[in-house]
């Protein structure tokens, strides 16, 4: 039997989808080692790998088949476009890409005026103001503290993930619009469903148990 991959998005989700994982027989007690550096970590009694990557590359991998499957968030999986399935919503981590500012920019925002919109997410942002709302805007790429665009004057409003929403508050910003929910997802490469549909099916169906359980 051939080793089954499966990629996780590294950080807090990782974590999460190990619980789900070890909930449904499939540990891996290598990965628990904080001090490791190792990148694959291997259970040998069922074949599976894991590793972890840098969330926006866990599609890639996915795509290409170095990964049959993989745990990543639902923003990650719009922004980057990926041919593969998304086959369960694990609903944890669930928040919302929202268009957010100052409130007095509501007015501008709907009246359609030229506004620059600061993201970590520009193929979002792209596809909601130009292909939704079929809305001319300038869209400025950012890696991080998104918040920080509108409030030093680079753009009237950002695209970017609201959980608690206390970031926006503590810096008197809000939310304008909301683009869509987002929450941790499975998704398979569209081969390996074919190829090892058997295993992968299985996984799928006993991880759905295991949240319907909660
Ligand atoms: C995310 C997001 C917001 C914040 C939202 O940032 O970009 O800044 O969390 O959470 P809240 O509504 O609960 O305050 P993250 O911490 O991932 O880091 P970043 O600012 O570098 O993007």
């Amino acid at each position: 039997m051939r080793y089954l991959t499966i990629a996780l998005a590294k950080g807090r989700l990782a974590k999460e989808a190990m619980k789900i994982f070890e909930r449904i027989g499939i540990s891996c007690d290598e990965m628990k080692d904080k001090d490791t550096r190792k990148l694959i970590f291997t259970n040998e009694e069922h074949k599976i790998r894991f590793f972890l990557s840098k969330p926006s590359d866990v599609p890639t991998f996915v795509e290409y088949g170095a990964a049959d499957m993989g745990i990543v968030g639902k923003d990650t999986i719009l922004e980057e476009g990926r041919k593969l399935f998304e086959v369960l919503d694990l609903k944890m981590g669930q928040c919302k890409m929202c268009v957010c500012g100052p409130s007095s920019v509501g007015k501008k925002l709907k009246s359609h005026e030229l506004i620059r919109v600061a993201t970590k997410y520009p193929g979002i942002a792209t596809d909601y103001f130009f292909n939704k709302k079929r809305q001319t805007v300038e869209i400025i790429k950012l890696n991080g503290s998104v918040e920080l665009a509108p409030l030093v004057g680079l753009s009237e409003v950002i695209v970017d993930i609201v959980e608690t929403g206390a970031t926006l508050k503590e810096n008197g910003l809000e939310v304008l619009e909301e683009i869509v929910p987002l929450s941790a997802r499975m998704i398979v490469n569209q081969v390996s469903m074919k190829m090892e549909n058997d295993r992968i099916s299985r996984i799928i169906r006993e991880v759905r148990t295991i949240l319907e359980e909660g």
